[in-house]
């Protein structure tokens, strides 16, 4: 069968599209919030070292878990480890973990949709009004945006690999990159905007403890898209001969340098709209950010740009933060579409058709999860809190599976693919990776302490969300 799995056309193919998958609603929103509350540029510097030390040899790893089975995740993890049955278990939570992340990643993208459509319309200062999200997220018209998002992220993966998730990147991450740059431009001519590149580059070390140091490993994890199953269903689509460990290399340096422009667009715009701002004040979660502060901001702008300024200026970043969103839901649900195709010998259309329907039922019910339904929005209490159906799936499947996903795949390299395998497949378009200090570097961590930290990070996570003990931080 593997010599009809369909290919990446390209090694740019493959990088862009990983990239796609990388660069999302985590680093253009997510990454600046947490690099501002927690110490700037000491911050920075602590995120780009566990991208280069922990989060590139998860990655190589799962690109290679991929690439060498020609595998969806689920059937990945049965052949290198013989069918254990241990692994079937976690095979099934490889399938499971993207399947509910694409359920709760469509909500947040058909809210971009929607605030897209609404600033072209004309509507930014209807956005800006606080209590406007509250209606926004209850409004019917949710259900015009999310067949509206599903079409666009359908019709992507009905195409194929190449003809519609390598084109799909090809034709938004180029798009998404001018886009930033524009912005960041047109926001550091702003007053006020280098006090905001200051406070988010300047390093204040006395913000670092242990939790900031778990935020910063946990947020990089993620926006790398590791332990979702996406690295190693788009290995299996990488041509046998292409650089695995360059390819790994240049996905996780895009995927920070867009995280790390991001804040220089969001700091400088959050400072020339209030100088006087105190960052504690900025909400946690990326949807308050998003989806209710920066429209203010932007609705600000009319003063020096004109109303139609102001619109235009937030039509173009939330279409930015949609192409990132778009290419993110796309890989995540080709992880559960190629695990269903593989398992079941469907073709393309036929498990997409499946996966559409019940995504659909899922994604609905978190949209009645917000105060239509009581049942699903008080769904459950832990930790002291009550959690609607949708925080449900966030803190499992996103906050908590993830780094015990990324463990289970060191742990599947080590023990059963074997050390020496696994080398000699990253070594395949890649001579130079042979002996090189890389290899060695990866060797050793992966068999060491990477093991070890993940397993710390989802002990802390378990502890912490659903039984209020906190270990670190
Ligand atoms: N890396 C993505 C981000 O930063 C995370 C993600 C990928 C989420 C794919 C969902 C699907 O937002």
């Amino acid at each position: 069968m593997s010599a009809d799995r369909e290919q990446f056309g390209s090694r740019l193919g493959f990088i862009l599209a990983a990239a796609g998958s990388a660069v999302g609603i985590g680093n253009l929103v997510g990454f600046p919030v947490a690099a501002a509350k927690n110490g700037g540029g000491a911050f920075l510097l602590i995120y780009a070292l566990f991208v280069v030390f922990i989060c590139l040899p998860v990655m190589m790893a799962e690109i290679s878990i991929g690439r060498h089975t020609q595998q969806a995740p689920m059937q990945a993890f049965n052949k290198l480890s013989d069918g254990h049955k241990g692994w079937t278990a976690a095979g099934f939570l490889a399938l499971l973990t993207p399947f509910m992340i694409a359920v709760f990643y469509t909500v947040i993208t058909i809210w971009l949709f929607g605030y897209l459509f609404e600033t072209l319309s004309g509507n930014l200062s209807q956005l800006a009004d606080p209590s406007y999200f509250g209606s926004f997220i209850n409004s019917n018209s949710i259900f015009g945006y999310l067949i509206a998002v599903k079409a666009i992220v359908y019709f992507i993966l009905f195409s194929g690999v190449k003809d519609g998730i390598e084109k799909g990147a090809k034709i938004m991450m180029p798009a998404l990159f001018v886009m930033l740059i524009m912005l960041v431009i047109f926001v550091l001519t702003l007053d006020n905007a280098f006090a905001g590149v200051t406070y988010y580059i300047v390093p204040d070390f006395s913000k670092i403890d242990a939790g900031v140091i778990n935020t910063a490993l946990s947020q990089a994890f993620f926006s790398l898209s590791l332990g979702m199953g996406i690295m190693i269903t788009y290995g299996s689509y990488m041509r046998r001969d292409d650089d695995l460990p360059g390819s790994a290399k240049f996905v996780a340096f895009t995927d920070t340098a867009v995280a790390f422009c991001a804040g220089l667009l969001i700091m400088p715009a959050i400072f020339s709209f209030n100088p006087e701002i105190n960052t504690a004040e900025l909400s946690d979660s990326s949807v308050g950010l998003i989806f209710t502060f920066l429209p203010k901001i932007f609705l600000a702008l009319q003063v020096s740009i004109g109303y139609f300024g102001a619109s235009a200026v937030a039509a173009i970043f939330f279409l930015l933060v949609f192409f990132a969103a778009i290419t993110s839901l796309v890989s995540i649900t080709e992880v559960p579409n190629s695990a269903i195709m593989g398992a079941m010998n469907y073709s393309r259309r036929k498990s997409l058709s499946i996966l559409a329907v019940s995504v659909l039922f899922f994604s609905i019910l978190c949209i009645y999860s917000f105060g239509r339904a009581d049942a699903l929005t008080n769904f459950l209490n832990y930790g002291g809190v009550d959690k609607s159906f949708f925080d449900v799936i966030i803190d499992v499947f996103y906050d908590t599976v993830l780094p015990l996903n990324g463990l289970l795949s060191c742990l599947l390299v080590i023990f059963h693919w074997k050390r020496s395998n696994f080398h000699s497949e990253l070594e395949r378009g890649s001579p130079a990776y042979r002996g090189s200090f890389l290899e060695r570097y990866v060797d050793l961590s992966l068999t060491t302490f990477i093991p070890i930290i993940l397993s710390v990070i989802f002990i802390n996570t378990v502890a912490y969300k659903y039984f209020g003990v906190s270990f670190i931080g």
